[in-house]
């Protein structure tokens, strides 16, 4: 069944008694004006295509696009239109799509009113084109950069600015590379899907971040409509029986999508840097700010029927599980009937890492005490109590495996994601972990460590490594690290 009363809003009540619910108080106070779930009926769309980045270069080994970073008008909520921040116009941005080997050449021009910088997330690219301030002076209003780099990883990554990202992501500047292999197993249908969400007031327009509440400073930005590919209630069509994969990425500031497929599994074939070795069926995923996930849905059930991929609640520290569950996609079950092929058992060999050099240990804390623009007090983020940009840099060597521990001192979960490498997680929570999968960006549980193998093979340079929380990362969050021949 399709509930009608539960989009968009974020800000309904809890099962827990009144008085514990302070955060969730605080989150209902800072969207006073915002849109609630009351006065807006949902309007089911089908689930859009991304907007295609076009090829401009004949050469089949060339892969080059224009990206303009500007101003425009989009429609989150129908009839509302909302001024974003966007790549070429859209909301997502264009969809580049090549193949291993590839060289993705990129003419970007800012006509942003500010300095902006492009950085591709989880792409294996030099360092002089990662788009971090350490290797990068920003682009100004105005400016132009060619951004060049050879694709060399089969997978789904993204793109987004790494100045201001907090402001800037949250307005609209993020885009998918989608990265095909030569010898990747065939999995049938498959869609691109976005996950998003946004603050927005009722007339439409993005809730100023000096508006959000003292709540979102510490949690980060956790928006009251949710998106897919851009806008709310969005709705697949299939068959009885047929099977889609959904290649997804979540781009939200702060907000944790934690799917479930009312109770049917969902089998997840692929993570960050690509494929799983082997299949895993799961009735629950995570899918934390800055992840991919590569999963395949199984449409059982009647022409007529509506499925729901739910986003459940999830607590992540200071009283954040209190939203309902709502879908971010339906999938409606049309006539006719389709039979899925098999899941291949084995899908690819992901090597081990061992031998680790080096082992480091990074802790993540928080305090009061910075300052905002409107007087209050924020709190600060830090790792190995520096906060960026006052910090001492990690030096390593060229072709070093280290094992990084993760100590996450504070209340809350953080995503933490290391650029230009991808990393084995090998325990989480003391537990050991059994399945290897190449990733390049993970959740830390509040109150708890995770350890993981890198390897830093031939990218020499300055690397950024931050939790993915995009308020946290821009409030000390963030460090850096430095390969060296
Ligand atoms: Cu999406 Cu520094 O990263
Ligand atoms: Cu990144
Ligand atoms: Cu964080």
């Amino acid at each position: 069944m399709v509930r009608t009363d539960e989009m968009p809003g974020g800000s309904r009540p809890s099962r827990r008694p009144p008085l514990l619910n302070l955060a969730g108080l605080a989150f209902t106070l800072a969207l006073v004006g915002a849109c609630s779930p009351s006065n807006s009926k949902p309007t089911p769309r089908a689930l859009p295509e991304l907007a295609r980045a076009e090829d401009l270069n004949p050469d089949p080994k060339i892969f080059e696009v224009n990206l303009v970073a500007q101003v425009a008008g989009v429609e989150y909520l129908p009839g509302k239109p909302t001024k974003a921040w966007t790549y070429n116009g859209t909301v997502p941005g264009p969809l580049v799509e090549a193949r291993v080997g590839d060289e993705l050449l990129v003419h970007f021009r800012n006509e942003l009113p500010e300095p902006t910088t492009i950085h591709w997330h989880g792409l294996r690219v030099p360092a002089a084109m990662d788009g971090t301030v350490a290797m990068q002076q920003p682009i100004p209003s105005g400016g132009s950069f060619e951004y060049r780099f050879v694709l060399k990883d089969a997978g789904l990554y993204w793109f987004h600015p790494h100045v201001r990202s907090d402001e800037q992501v949250e307005r609209g500047l993020y885009g998918v590379i989608l990265v095909r292999g030569d010898s990747e197993p065939e999995l049938g249908a498959e869609r691109v899907l976005v996950l998003d969400d946004v603050l927005l007031n009722s007339d439409g327009s993005l809730v100023d971040s000096s508006q959000m509440g003292s709540m979102m400073e510490m949690t980060g930005r956790q928006g009251n409509v949710l998106l897919a590919n851009g806008v709310p209630d969005a709705v697949l069509d299939l068959k009885p029986g047929e099977r889609v994969r959904l290649r997804v990425v979540n781009t939200a500031n702060a907000r944790y999508f934690n799917l479930t497929f009312g109770g049917r599994p969902m089998t997840l074939v692929g993570v960050d840097g690509g494929l799983l070795e082997r299949p895993r069926q799961l009735e629950r995923i995570l899918l934390t700010p800055g992840e991919r996930i590569d999963v395949l849905l199984q449409a059982n059930g009647q022409a007529g029927e509506v499925l729901e991929l739910m986003n459940a609640p999830y607590e992540r520290g200071h009283d954040t599980g209190f939203e309902q569950q709502r879908p971010v996609l339906r999938l409606k079950l049309l006539e006719g009937s389709a039979v899925a092929t098999e899941v291949p058992a084995s899908l690819r060999q992901v090597p081990p890492l061992s031998g680790p050099t080096q082992l480091r240990r990074f802790v993540l804390t928080e305090e009061m005490g910075g300052h905002a623009g409107h007087g209050s007090m924020v709190p600060i983020f830090k790792i190995n109590g520096e906060a960026f940009p006052n910090i001492t840099s990690v030096q390593s060597t060229l072709n070093a495996v280290e094992e990084w521990e993760i100590v996450n001192d504070t209340e809350m979960d953080h995503p933490f994601h290391l650029h230009g490498f991808f990393f084995q997680v090998t325990s989480a929570g003391g537990v050991t972990e059994t399945e290897r999968a190449w990733k390049d960006t993970v959740n830390v549980r509040g109150k708890s460590n995770l350890k993981f193998l890198v390897r830093f093979d031939d990218h020499p340079g300055t690397w950024m490594y931050h939790c993915h929380i995009l308020e946290h990362a821009e409030r000390g969050m963030m460090g850096e690290l430095v390969v060296g021949p």
